[in-house]
């Protein structure tokens, strides 16, 4: 055996890490999980920012889940759907999207000066959380995805295309004080 295919070789190592690595980088229920923890680490900022800080950080937040949910609901929830026949979870999810819409104009509307603004935000965390442990949970979404065999990195790739064509197209509609991506609809 030549020097540096065995196993355990440190080529070998990286070879098979670089591979691992672009497969998360493409695989959709990973690209969907690592959107989760951005905004709950954005969520977790806005406890220790400084009230000149929250407006943009809150901008980010609007944005990442807004165009979070755009692609779920049209490209992963239609693949999951055709994948598993389980409707019953989607209808759930999508009423769940609706609330966060909802908020999400709230804040927009009330904007970063009205008393409720804070508060209003922390609900938004709340729900959101709760939303995204829904879909990570044993027997969820992204695990029922995974047991089926779908093929999560041919939707993965379409996902990443449409995620950063929608951004460029949300970026031109900011509003009054940066963000009016509730009301958007691609
Ligand atoms: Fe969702
Ligand atoms: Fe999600």
């Amino acid at each position: 055996m030549e020097a540096g295919t065995r196993k355990g070789d440190p080529a070998v190592r990286d070879g098979s890490a670089r591979r691992r690595r672009i497969r998360r980088a493409t695989d959709a229920v990973e690209l969907l999980k690592a959107d989760h923890r951005r905004l709950r680490r954005l969520f977790h900022r806005f406890e220790q920012v400084g009230a000149e800080e929250r407006p943009r950080l809150v901008e980010s937040i609007c944005q990442l889940l807004t165009l979070h949910m755009m692609v779920e609901e049209d490209m992963f929830y239609p693949a999951f759907l055709a994948a598993t026949a389980d409707q019953e979870f989607l209808e759930e999810a999508k009423k769940e999207h609706e609330g966060v819409r909802r908020l999400i104009s709230q804040i927009e509307e009330v904007g970063p000066h009205d008393e409720s603004f804070a508060a209003r935000v922390r609900v938004l965390a709340a729900m959101t959380r709760h939303h995204m442990l829904e879909e990570e949970k044993r027997g969820g979404v992204f695990a029922e995805a995974r047991d089926t065999g779908m093929d999560l990195g041919a939707l993965g790739t379409q996902m990443k295309l449409r995620k950063a064509r929608l951004r460029k197209k949300l970026l031109l509609l900011r509003g009054p004080f940066g963000f009016t991506w509730a009301s958007v609809r691609p």
